[in-house]
């Protein structure tokens, strides 16, 4: 029953026919302003009594002047960085020497692409997820972008970043960014180094991730670095989805153009594929996807990773190969395979 809610897909990949800029004026300014009742309330209309329910809908009802202004205003600036995104100007983003200074397992495109978000993409009234921080690398990226970015400069709040991490040393992490005397330690201390600089940005989540919740702050940017594993694919899913506001917010998949067994994020992202649409990718890791629709509650708590039988999983994954070409295609493949071999092993149905 739950798969049959995906099957009609609106996905559409990066290499898709629309022209750019299509889908960010068009679906983005409507989806924000009578589709979903938390995109509203975070489009200025802050007061509850202005948001008035209609069967299934919500619908704005009378704005004050100022806050039309506010409204628009919002909806330019979601249109315009989403175009840039899409037009791949975050491939030209400055890195500084922050950025160059902490260790990362992100590829400089990745981070130029965060840094972008932070400074382009950001509007100061979400939340800014950075999950699977490690010793600070995405973190510092996403921060130098908000310290950079207008609407956080003219009303600076904290926190705005939310790191997530477990901040222990893990085998496959040594020799390259410990010695091997630091297996199974705290990084913890190496991370605020690493970050004292946006202190007043963050909010650490120390810890694993599976034993935090999300109060359901509305999410700008998630950063997904740390599903590495399908029930933390499926925690990362129920806790931060419902929260993603559609056309503005931005999910950023790490590990999703990777050859090695990270299918669960193609399934993931297929599977909700009438809520999320690619805007853009770093060739190689990472993809964006905005959020067109909302993630309804019911969909994201059903742990489809853990869950859905091995056809079905071969159908979504066979589905998300399909949208990219080359070499990207294959890595997707290689990375299915991996995937389903993984689950018939496991002896999932
Ligand atoms: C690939 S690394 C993140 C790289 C980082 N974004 C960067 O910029 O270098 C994945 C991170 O996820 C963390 N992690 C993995 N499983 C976790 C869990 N269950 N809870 C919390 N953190 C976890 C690891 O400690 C690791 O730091």
């Amino acid at each position: 029953m739950i798969v049959t809610a995906c099957a009609q897909p609106t996905f559409t990949s990066c290499q898709c026919a629309d022209p750019p800029g299509k889908m960010a004026v068009a679906d983005g300014s409507d989806r924000r302003t009578v589709g979903d009742r938390e995109g509203a309330l975070k489009l200025g209309l802050r007061d509850e009594a202005q948001v008035d329910r209609a069967p299934g809908r919500y619908r704005a009802r009378r704005l004050p002047v100022r806050t039309h202004l506010a409204l628009v205003s919002s909806r330019l600036m979601s249109a315009e960085s989403l175009q840039a995104v899409r037009e791949r100007a975050w491939a030209t983003e400055p890195l500084d020497d922050a950025c160059q200074r902490v260790p990362t397992m992100l590829i400089p495109d990745e981070l130029r692409l965060l840094r972008f978000l932070g400074r382009r993409h950001f509007e100061n009234w979400g939340a800014i997820i950075d999950g699977g921080c490690f010793l600070g690398g995405s973190t510092t990226a996403l921060a130098e972008g908000v310290l950079a970015n207008a609407a956080w400069q003219g009303a600076p709040r904290r926190p705005v970043i939310h790191s997530f991490d477990r901040f222990r040393v893990e085998d496959y992490t040594i020799p390259t960014y410990f010695p091997p005397e630091r297996a199974g330690t705290s990084f913890r201390a190496e991370f605020d180094a690493n970050t004292e600089r946006y202190r007043h940005l963050l909010e650490v989540h120390d810890g694993d991730i599976t034993a935090h919740s999300w109060a359901g702050e509305p999410i700008e940017i998630l950063f997904i670095d740390v599903a590495k594993t399908m029930s933390v694919n499926d925690h990362v899913i129920e806790t931060f989805f419902p929260s993603l506001v559609p056309g503005h917010s931005l999910v950023v998949q790490q590990d999703y153009l990777w050859h090695e067994v990270m299918g669960w994020l193609q399934m993931t992202m297929e599977f909700f594929a009438d809520c999320f649409e690619i805007v853009t990718d770093t060739q190689v890791h990472s993809v964006v996807f905005l959020t067109v629709e909302r993630v309804p509650v019911e969909l994201a708590s059903s742990r489809p990773t853990m869950t859905l039988r091995r056809a079905e999983i071969e159908r979504l994954l066979t589905r998300a190969a399909d949208r990219f070409s080359g070499e990207q295609r294959t890595w997707l493949q290689q990375a299915a395979g991996d995937f389903m071999d993984m689950l018939a092993a496991e002896g999932r149905p």
